[in-house]
This record gives C-alpha cells, structure tokens and sequence, in this order.
C-alpha cells in the first residue's frame, strides 16, 4: 500500500489539466474505482489484520482526497490565469462596429431655432400641455363658434379641458405675469386629431411674442426679425409676406420662403408655386391685449411648426418617418 500511495500522489503531481484530475478522482473514488476495491478485498482478510489495513486505507484515502484537491485549485487558477490573459480586453483598440448616438432632427431644429432668438435676448416660456379652454381659445380672440374649437381638430378631456391645440395659449400666460416689455418665444408639443403625410396628432411649434409700449414695436420689426431669422435657419432665400388672417393677430400674414428644392422654379414640394409656407404672424390683436388687461400697448407675434422646419432643412418626405424611431433613417444625422 505505502509504494502504491507514493504512485498515486506521483500521478496526481503530473496531472496537467482538470480533465486529468477528474479522470483520476474517478479512478480513485469512482463506484469501481480503487477504494472501492481496497475496501471489498478488506472483507476477505484475516480478523485482526482488519483494522490496521482499514486504519491504512482510511489515512491514503485522505491523503490523495486532499492532494487531488489542492492539484485541482492550482490547476483551476491557472485556467482563470490563462483566460484572463488570451481574453484581455483591449478597449483602446478601434471598434468599426461603434454606434454613436445623434439629435433627433427635431430636437436639432428646434435647438437651432432658440439659439436664434436666445441670441436676440429673448426669454424662454413655457405652458402646461393640458390646458384650459381660456388660455387655448378665449383670451386669444378665438369666439366660442369659432371652427378651430370644432372637436375635428381638438382633444378635448371630460372636464371640458384639452390637449392645447398650439403654443399660444403661452403668450396669454406669460402676459399675465409679466408687464411689458415682454420678448419671448415658447417651444413645446401642441396636439391636433390630424393624420396623414403632412401632419401627426403630435407636433412642436415655437410661438414668439414682442410686446411694448403702444407704437415701439412695428409690422417693420416684425418683418425684419422674420427675414434675418428665415436667412439664418435656410441660408440666401427670399421671403415673403402674404395678407391672412388669425383670430389673436390683426394685421395677419403668413410667412413663405423661395423653394429651397427648386430655388423658385417650380417643383412638386412646393406646388409648382416656387414658395414653401413656414410661419404664421401678426401684430397682436387688441382683444387680446383687453383679456390680460393690458393697455396703450403694441406687439407682435408669430409661431412656426419645427417638424415642418426639420423636413425643410433635412429634405424628408413623410412627416410621419419623424416619429417612428427607425435608426436607418435616424443614422443619417449623426
Ligand atoms: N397659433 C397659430 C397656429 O397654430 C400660429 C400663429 C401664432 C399665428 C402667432 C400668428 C401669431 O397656427
């Protein structure tokens, strides 16, 4: 026993891997393994030999238990050294499968549109988007027949509230608490129950009220800042203004750049017309100024819709193809 103990440990020693190690605890301590064996042929020895080769047996049984495992963990960490090594990460190396995250075109127009003004000493409003009827209709003038109130274009909830329809509602709010002067601009989310290529039931406008004492603010400020706004966002274009009308604006106008697709030519964008509408305006209607309780007072307004301004800048077609998250077309903003 004492030689074959001496093998065993030997063998243990050289084991080179875990699968060698296993293969020998089986040999060993395996239903036929080697113990089993000792410990059957112990039944067929003498009675007062029985003890001492049992006493044997027990001692290299727990010498080669303990030294198989103690083979076992070297050999284990040895592995984990292994791995470590050959699966070393090396995060410097260049990855060509990186994806890099971009703006959403909307929020890089809307981004580029406050910039504008910001740089003008504009303020920065905002309004609830669940709103009341007041701020969204009456105090801007919109008569409680008026279509636009129609449930064809508005979200209305059980309280009579609603989704605000546009960020006007922002001009009266802000009115309320500040005397003027007042220069602001509001961009935000407005809802309409409209589908199709052009419109979502969702949408941003920015809304832009100039508001001072009576004769300091002019249709000819108005015009101006328009202009060199329109120039800025869409480069050399020409820029119109043509007779509309608005409920909270009197004079009104609607606002139209030279096609930037055909340069005035004529295309299908815009209608073979040479002109693309971008913007709504005016010089704010009195009835607005007597609901917030303002008086001897002029100002101007206007308000755009950005996804119209995004689809303008980055050339896409179906407005809808804003919303739907698909990075084949949001990976081309990067
Ligand atoms: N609120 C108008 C709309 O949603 C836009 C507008 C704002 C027009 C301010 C004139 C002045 O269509």
């Amino acid at each position: 026993m004492r030689c074959r103990l001496k093998d065993w440990i030997e063998k243990i020693e050289n084991a080179q891997d875990l699968e060698e190690i296993e293969k020998i605890r089986i040999e060993l301590f395996g239903k036929k393994g080697y113990f089993t064996q000792e410990f059957e042929r112990l039944k067929t020895l003498p009675k007062e030999q029985k003890p001492i080769v049992a006493k044997e047996l027990n001692s290299a049984k727990n010498a080669l238990f303990e030294a198989l495992q103690r083979k076992k963990d070297e050999l284990l960490a040895k592995e984990i050294q292994r791995k470590l090594e050959s699966e070393k990460i090396d995060v410097s190396l260049y990855s060509p499968h990186g994806y890099k995250g971009s703006l959403h075109p909307v929020q890089y127009t809307m981004d580029k549109i406050i910039e504008y003004f910001i740089s003008l000493n504009y303020a920065i409003e905002t309004g609830p988007l669940v709103e009341e009827d007041f701020y969204n209709f009456e105090a801007l003038n919109l008569p409680k027949h008026h279509p636009a109130r129609d449930m064809q274009d508005t979200f209305y909830f059980k309280d009579g509230k609603l989704l605000r329809t546009h960020t006007s509602p922002v001009q009266i709010r802000t009115m309320q608490h500040h005397k003027p002067p007042i220069r602001m601009i509001s961009p935000g989310a407005v809802f309409r129950r409209d589908f199709d290529l052009t419109h979502t039931p969702m949408f941003h406008q920015v809304e832009g009220l100039v508001v001072d004492e009576a004769g300091k603010v002019s249709f000819a400020n108005l015009k101006f800042i328009l202009q060199d706004f329109l120039k800025y966002m869409f480069g050399d274009v020409e820029v119109r203004f043509r007779p509309s009308f608005f409920p909270f604006t009197e004079p009104s106008a609607e606002v139209d750049i030279s096609c930037i697709f055909c340069e005035g030519e004529g295309c299908r964008v815009c209608s073979h017309t040479g002109w693309l509408e971008v913007l709504g305006c005016g010089m704010v209607d009195p009835n607005v100024f007597k609901a917030v309780g303002y008086e001897n007072v002029s100002g101007y307004a206007f308000g755009l819709g950005v996804e119209r301004f995004a689809m303008l800048l980055h050339r896409i077609g179906d407005l809808r193809s804003l919303f739907e998250g698909d990075l084949r077309l949001l990976e081309q903003f990067r």
